[in-house]
């Protein structure tokens, strides 16, 4: 694989960090690919229970799809971002918490990519964006359906029809990030809210993401009528028997994912 991708895995935390920041962290197709079989991988190993998206360089998370061959979709594009953002191939879950450590541009696809993540923190020179409609395109026929749900009605409007960009302190008061630190400090950040997830059972976690998005847009009634697969094999699971152990021993638990 190439070094556009960086990926390494370190206590049960995969980090995988675009790496083209030449191109603002565009991410073309060969980049698409190598993040689909990232996802995978991490999707399929049990020993992995959260994961951390970031970009290098000093400008960009990411500045959208790879535009420097039109805006066509490649035949072989599996999706953007993977899969992970559904635009441009089939929609790939992951159950796996995903934290998102952004700074400066996060256009495009890039905003959807970070979209996608369950965590986002953002460093203080932050612009999200969506600047399809002022170079006359209107993305990949997706590039606007992730803001609308995540962000207030008017204020993802005024994005999509102008272009506009929300810098990272207004983002947070929309609660479209968790969490706004000084650039120097995204790592740090990172660790701590990997700390965080990581106290929690992992299968307890993914079951609890997979039954809650894939319910999201339901009807409370039919979110609490469904039968969800991953909560019912869970309680079979060591770490249950673990939790209430280590709740008995009042100590805390030591989870195993298994
Ligand atoms: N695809 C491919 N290359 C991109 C890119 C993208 N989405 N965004 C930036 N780049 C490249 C530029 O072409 C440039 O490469 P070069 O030095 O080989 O010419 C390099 O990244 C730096 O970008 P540049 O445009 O020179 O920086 P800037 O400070 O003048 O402008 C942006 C920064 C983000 C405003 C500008 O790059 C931009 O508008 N990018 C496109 C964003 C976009 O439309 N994304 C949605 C894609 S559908």
């Amino acid at each position: 694989m190439s070094d556009e991708l960086l990926y390494s895995v370190d206590n049960h935390v995969a980090y995988l960090t675009l790496n083209r920041p030449h191109k603002l962290n565009a991410i073309d197709a060969a980049l698409d690919e190598q993040l689909a079989e990232r996802w995978e991988e991490i999707e399929t190993d049990p020993g992995i229970w959260a994961v951390v998206l970031t970009g290098t360089g000093d400008r960009a998370f990411c500045a959208g799809g790879d535009i420097s061959g039109g805006t066509e979709i490649a035949p072989a594009r599996v999706g953007l971002g993977g899969g992970l953002t559904g635009i441009g191939g089939p929609l790939r879950q992951l159950s796996k918490p995903l934290v998102a450590l952004v700074h400066g541009y996060v256009l495009g696809g890039g905003f959807e990519l970070a979209m996608c993540a369950d965590i986002i923190v953002a460093a203080e020179d932050t612009l999200f964006g969506l600047p399809e409609v002022r170079a006359g395109i209107i993305g990949e026929a997706g590039v606007v359906h992730r803001a609308i749900r995540q962000l207030p009605h008017r204020v993802a409007m005024t994005m999509i029809l102008t272009g506009e960009r929300l810098p990272a302190e207004r983002a947070l008061h929309f609660g479209l990030v968790n969490e706004v630190v000084p650039r120097e400090a995204l790592a740090e950040a990172g660790d701590s809210w990997v700390e965080r997830l990581t106290a929690a059972s992992p299968l307890a976690q993914q079951a609890a993401k997979q039954a809650v998005l894939s319910r999201a847009n339901h009807p409370l009634e039919v979110a609490l009528s469904t039968k969800y697969e991953a909560i019912e094999a869970y309680a079979g699971s060591e770490d249950v028997k673990e939790g209430r152990r280590a709740h008995a021993e009042k100590r805390h638990p030591q989870w195993t994912g298994r």
